[in-house]
């Protein structure tokens, strides 16, 4: 008997936070999806996932660059001693080689409204 109500109790409260999930985060939910189209070919959201052609970016934003263990980074992102932060990611996204000239990163993302959802999506994946 106890043990049933406890279990309601928890099943709505995830239910809950599932709604509140859906409604106030759309923007990261298209955000995932073009994640996976955008940077999922090079980029995982695990280490713990067979390593693409870049890191894994759970995390990502608030961490150190070029520090994701044993990524064989170019020098200049090895040398960084700045954090993600969004605007970061953002002029990132846009053309990596105007951060850093020697980056392996090939990638340029112009539609700065696909850039809002991946860093809205990003902020979802920070374990
Ligand atoms: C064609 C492959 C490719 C694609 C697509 C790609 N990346 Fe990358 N990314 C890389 C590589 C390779 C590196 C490592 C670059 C270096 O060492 O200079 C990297 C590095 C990064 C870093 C720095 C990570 C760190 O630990 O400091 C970020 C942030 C990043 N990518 C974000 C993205 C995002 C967001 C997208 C999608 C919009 C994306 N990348 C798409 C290949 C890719």
């Amino acid at each position: 008997m106890h043990t049933g109500l406890m279990q309601m109790t928890c099943n709505f409260g995830l239910a809950a936070a599932l709604l509140w999930g859906l409604s106030a985060d759309a923007t990261a939910n298209e955000g995932e999806a073009l994640f996976k189209k955008q940077c999922g070919a090079c980029h995982t959201l695990s280490a713990d996932e067979p390593r693409r052609q870049g890191p894994a970016l759970n995390g990502i934003i608030g961490r150190t660059a070029g520090k994701a263990e044993g990524f064989p980074y170019s020098k200049g992102l090895k040398q960084a001693d700045w954090a993600w932060d969004e605007a970061r990611l953002d002029t990132w996204m846009v053309d990596p080689k105007s951060v850093l000239a020697d980056t392996y990163m090939i990638y340029k993302q112009n539609d700065a409204d696909v850039r809002r959802r991946i860093i809205s999506f990003l902020k979802t994946m920070q374990e």
